[in-house]
């Protein structure tokens, strides 16, 4: 008999890449992937909790599920991801509906779990780390998806500790892939069609860093760049500290490395960054953006900006602004502090009112609004190549791509174009995409 899955995705890019490796098992499992969840015979949640407000998202969604799980109690549930790794067994207490939990490094064991939930109706649990070696055997593989553009992971778990941040208590230890693994699945990923790659790690600039035998992230970028028929390269995220001399000059001598970097600088003040545990102060980041400036004069920058951490004056996020205004972001995802169990953050006296933490926040996101509109108008009137990715949701007869500096644009034009690299000039810029004529 037909059975189907229907898995909702939360979180970051890792997570993306996580739920197709999901998509990859299952698949080959005999499980068909269903866009409905009243269609599933299996309810699967990839879950996110770097926010409070993202792990409650969690347990809404599971209340979504209980009136279908009374209908027809051989429903499978489980949830993987972040949330999955913190809780681990406690989430079946929680939620008594629910039949698995699978952590982060654990998703090769999934099938197992589903088959023992199928067979004798058990729930289970599977959220311990593995070391490097079993780790990486049990990479999964993951299914051929027709796209312009895929992400591949470099690097994996975080050893930074930044006091406000969940992500190395539930993704474990970095560990890096082979680079000779990365380089086949690149060459095998263009083979297939794939123009654009962006590769993955939460901080992909420690690259190899742990393994002497191991080429630098720079020297990645390079051997790269000489896979034939690749258009363009991308990474995310970067970690300011461990942005080498060598890294920035890759903007300048790695051709299809994109004029952009994403560089979250969390808070403009040294004395939040020291408490942040981020390891550089906002002079030794300001050097490194001026040389990519200098490097790259075309380079668009995008942040991360937490408001509101423990002990933030007005003082100190009047730093912030200073450093938006300074540096001249393209974008920035701000975030309102959100304390997170077994960080040290969360323990640290946080004396201001949620009020005070709001209007912050609204006072950035302005300043942080009018920066961006005026950086990508200066777009206006300028011949820019883009990538083409597919049809525009717009019309029918546009197609939608990006540039470079990872801006989307919209043009007439037809789907014969998807893959390849258009002249297009720029007319409007608009909130998050622009409008174009190709030439
Ligand atoms: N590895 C990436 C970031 C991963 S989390 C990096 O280091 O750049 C993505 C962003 O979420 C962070 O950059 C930070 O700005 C935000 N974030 C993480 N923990 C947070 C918390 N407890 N409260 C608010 N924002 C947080
Ligand atoms: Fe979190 Fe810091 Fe690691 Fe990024 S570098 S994932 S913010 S601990
Ligand atoms: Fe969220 Fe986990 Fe990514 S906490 S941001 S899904 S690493």
């Amino acid at each position: 008999m037909d059975k189907y899955f229907f898995l909702e995705t939360f979180g970051c890019q890792m997570n993306i890449v996580d739920s197709e490796q999901i998509v990859a098992l299952l698949s080959a499992n005999g499980y068909t992937q269903v866009d409905s969840a009243k269609k599933a015979d299996l309810i699967l949640l990839n879950t996110c909790s770097v926010r409070d407000k993202a792990e409650r998202k969690v347990y809404g969604h599971l209340g979504r599920f209980k009136p279908l799980k009374d209908k027809r109690p051989d429903l499978i549930i489980g949830v993987g991801g972040c949330v999955a790794q913190q809780e681990g067994e406690k989430m079946l207490a929680k939620v008594p509906f629910l039949n698995l939990v699978f952590g982060t490094h654990n998703i090769h064991r999934l099938p197992e779990l589903v088959k023992q939930a199928e067979q004798n109706c058990q729930r289970g649990s599977a959220t311990d780390f593995q070391d490097r070696e079993t780790r990486l055997n049990l990479f999964p593989e993951r299914t051929f998806q027709e796209s312009v553009n895929r992400f591949v992971t470099v690097m994996q778990g975080c050893d930074n500790f930044c006091s406000y941040c969940i992500v190395p208590h539930v993704r474990g230890r970095e560990i890096s892939r082979p680079s000779d693994e990365v380089i086949a699945e690149v060459q095998g990923l263009v083979s297939q069609g794939v123009s654009e790659v962006t590769l993955l790690g939460q901080n992909v600039n420690s690259y190899g860093v742990k393994d002497v035998e191991e080429i630098s992230f720079a020297q990645l970028l390079h051997r790269l760049n000489d896979i034939d028929g690749l258009q363009r390269l991308r990474f995310a995220t970067s970690h300011p500290k461990d942005m080498t001399a060598d890294l920035i000059d890759c903007f300048g001598s790695v051709g299809k490395l994109c004029n952009h970097i994403h560089l979250p600088f969390q808070s403009g003040s040294d004395r939040i960054l020291k408490l942040m545990n981020r390891g550089y102060t906002r002079d030794d980041y300001l050097a490194k953006v001026n040389r990519l400036k200098e490097v790259c004069p075309d380079i668009r920058l995008t942040t991360d900006i937490i408001v509101g951490f423990p002990g933030e004056t007005e003082d100190d996020f009047q730093a912030t602004l200073d450093m938006v205004e300074q540096v001249g972001y393209a974008d920035a995802y701000t975030f309102l502090y959100s304390p997170r169990v077994e960080t040290a953050a969360a323990k640290m006296v946080d004396d201001q009112s949620a009020w005070q933490k709001q209007q912050r926040f609204d006072r950035l996101l302005q300043l942080q609004q009018q920066t961006s509109t005026a950086i990508w108008q200066t777009d206006i009137d300028q011949v820019l190549p883009v990538l083409v990715e597919g049809k525009s949701r717009r019309s029918e007869s546009q197609m939608f791509g990006r540039t470079t500096t990872n801006r989307i644009v919209n043009f007439t034009g037809t789907s014969d174009l998807i893959g390849k690299i258009v002249s297009v000039k720029i007319n409007e810029s608009h909130r998050n995409s622009h409008i174009g004529d190709r030439i």
